[in-house]
């Protein structure tokens, strides 16, 4: 089971409650900590989160650095707590435009926890999933595969991550109904839940609901009885 989450609405959680945006990201991240547990008490393999995109570095200066520095600190303290419960840890996305302080961090991280089983938790950073296809498609050349394992294997290399599933569930908070250019290709036969609940409100209930709503979707794959994910097939 892979679950992949947008955290949206943390700005305007804290913008409703009179304080700055970046009140609203520093409450987001104890959402996180909070929905890592949920998710490694049940039992879900590989948990996604969109903490970053390549749109973000739009965003003003500061709340650019306010954003970086809770990355930092997340490696930095939660590190030790994936170690205790095996999360094994794996940051996505481009690192050719983060800080070197940054990438020795995540670097040590994924390092430290190689070994753990529970729970694969991806964090993608600096996160394009647009330009992560058209890299992979580049680094075909002319010849672009149509081999769809092949493919998905380079779009791992590009994006530094793990092999991992397709994406079974994409949770979206904040109200809004888009992908975001997160995970498109991963995402192809996910089932798509949306909250209006800000990112930093979001709980362990919320998590068990959207896995109970997700165990009542009938996933058919262009088929008539729900069955496996099916691969290219030829007539
Ligand atoms: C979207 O809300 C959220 C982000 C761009 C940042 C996500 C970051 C966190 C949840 C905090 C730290 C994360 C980790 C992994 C430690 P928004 O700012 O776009 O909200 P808005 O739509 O209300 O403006």
């Amino acid at each position: 089971m892979h679950v992949a989450i947008i955290m949206d609405g943390n700005g305007r959680w804290a913008t409703q409650r009179g304080l700055p945006r970046t009140a609203g990201h520093r409450a987001g991240a104890q959402a996180v900590d909070r929905t890592v547990e949920a998710a490694a008490r049940q039992g879900v393999d590989v948990l996604t989160l969109y903490a970053f995109s390549q749109a973000n570095w739009q965003r003003p200066r500061g709340e650019v650095r306010a954003l970086f520095g809770l990355f930092r600190r997340y490696l930095k303290e939660q590190t030790s707590r994936c170690l205790e419960q095996s999360i094994r840890l794996n940051i996505i996305g481009r690192r050719d435009r983060l800080d070197p302080r940054l990438i020795s961090l995540i670097e040590a991280a994924e390092q430290a926890t190689a070994h753990c089983t529970r729970m694969i938790l991806r964090i993608a950073i600096d996160y394009s999933a647009q330009w992560s296809l058209m890299q992979v498609c580049r680094s075909f050349g002319l010849l672009v595969s149509t081999d769809h394992e092949r493919f998905a294997r380079q779009l791992a290399v590009v994006d530094n991550s793990l092999p991992v599933s397709q994406v079974d569930l994409l949770i979206r908070t904040g109200g809004e109904q888009r992908m975001s250019d997160f995970l498109l290709w991963e995402c192809a036969y996910a089932e798509l839940h949306f909250v209006s609940r800000a990112w930093p409100d979001f709980g362990e209930e919320d998590f068990q609901s959207a896995l109970a709503e997700f165990s009542r979707r009938d996933r058919r794959y262009g088929r008539i009885e729900p069955t496996e994910p099916v691969r290219a097939q030829h007539a």
